[in-house]
């Protein structure tokens, strides 16, 4: 069995619900506190043991290059400032093996992950997305590579989502539990379904480990829902010849891809920095006392 190496991390949508912050500015690069947001998701697939990280990515995406290359000028700065700690953090980033793919147009999240055919190849890899960033002791991607490792069939993250909230997931068809720590085998995999229709509440997270037979899927899938090619279209197809499983995670999951979410994960994250935590604290009760 391959071992899992490689990572996608598809950036390469329009970033419509940060619109106008998103007009001339990566969304990935949008800050939690004084990182950006995929920052955590490649610190999370380096922790995991991947060694080389390719970003699907699109227009207005240039500052995520230039964000995990090096600086010079700014290196020499804060090194005659003896600015050692910033030093190392700006330095830290810059040896990571990161590639850069174009998709040209944003034909859905299975399109960009297509686009990564070539560099991924005939091996078992995942895909992070920017939208969610995840806590728990042992990183997601590192368990879903545990999984990989006792099964080898592809694995999807899911959770269990407030009813009410399943049409804005991929959602899936539990078929048996093969395990009591979370894992599936699943009987189908439903993008966006309406909650009347939905088979669960047990929602497709933004990681997914997959073997490299979901590209023969993916160049046959035909648009679907919003007229995109759906990555969750081609998991199901691929489920008809290869088992997929999902594997439930019990962390903490912060979805920074909406608005509301964005603001909670800044304050959630400012109340654990060492440079913010005591006077936002303070800030917050006192706004508080005001409402
Ligand atoms: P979303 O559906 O969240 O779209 O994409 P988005 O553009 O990021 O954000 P909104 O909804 O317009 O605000 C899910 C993931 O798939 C990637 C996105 O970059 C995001 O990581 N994606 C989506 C692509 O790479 N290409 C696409 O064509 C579509």
């Amino acid at each position: 069995m391959k071992p899992v190496r490689k990572a996608i991390i598809p950036a390469a949508g329009l970033g419509t619900r940060f619109l106008p912050a998103t007009k001339a500015l990566a969304k990935e690069m949008l800050p939690i506190v004084d990182t950006p947001t995929i920052e955590y998701i490649v610190r999370e697939a380096i922790a995991s043991g991947i060694e080389d990280i390719v970003v699907v990515d699109g227009k207005s995406k240039r500052s995520i290059e230039d964000h995990f290359d090096s600086n010079p000028e700014l290196e020499d700065n804060l090194k005659q400032k003896n600015k050692l700690e910033l030093l190392k953090v700006v330095e830290e980033t810059t040896d990571i093996n990161m590639y850069f793919i174009r998709q040209s147009h944003p034909k859905g999240l299975g399109d960009a992950v297509l686009t990564a055919k070539d560099f991924i190849g005939d091996e078992p890899f995942v895909v992070l997305l920017g939208d969610d960033l995840m806590q728990d002791d042992v990183p997601l991607t590192k368990q879903l590579i545990d999984r990989y490792n006792q099964t080898g069939e592809s694995t999807l993250a899911v959770m269990e989502v407030p009813h009410s909230q399943v049409s804005e997931y991929g959602v899936i068809d539990p078929a048996t539990r093969v395990t009591d720590d979370g894992l599936y085998r699943v009987k189908s995999f439903v993008e966006k379904p309406r909650p009347e229709d939905a088979p669960s509440d047990l929602a497709i997270i933004g990681r997914y480990l997959l073997t490299p037979e979901i590209f023969e899927e993916l160049e046959k899938t035909k648009p679907g829902k919003g007229g995109e090619v759906q990555l969750t279209d081609a998991i199901d197809s691929l489920n008809d010849r290869q088992h997929v499983y999902a594997h439930e995670f019990k962390g903490e999951r912060y979805d920074i891809g909406s608005k509301i979410g964005f603001l909670e994960t800044n304050i959630e994250f400012g109340l654990k920095h060492p440079q913010t935590k005591d006077q936002l604290r303070a800030y917050i009760k006192e706004l508080a006392a005001k409402l």
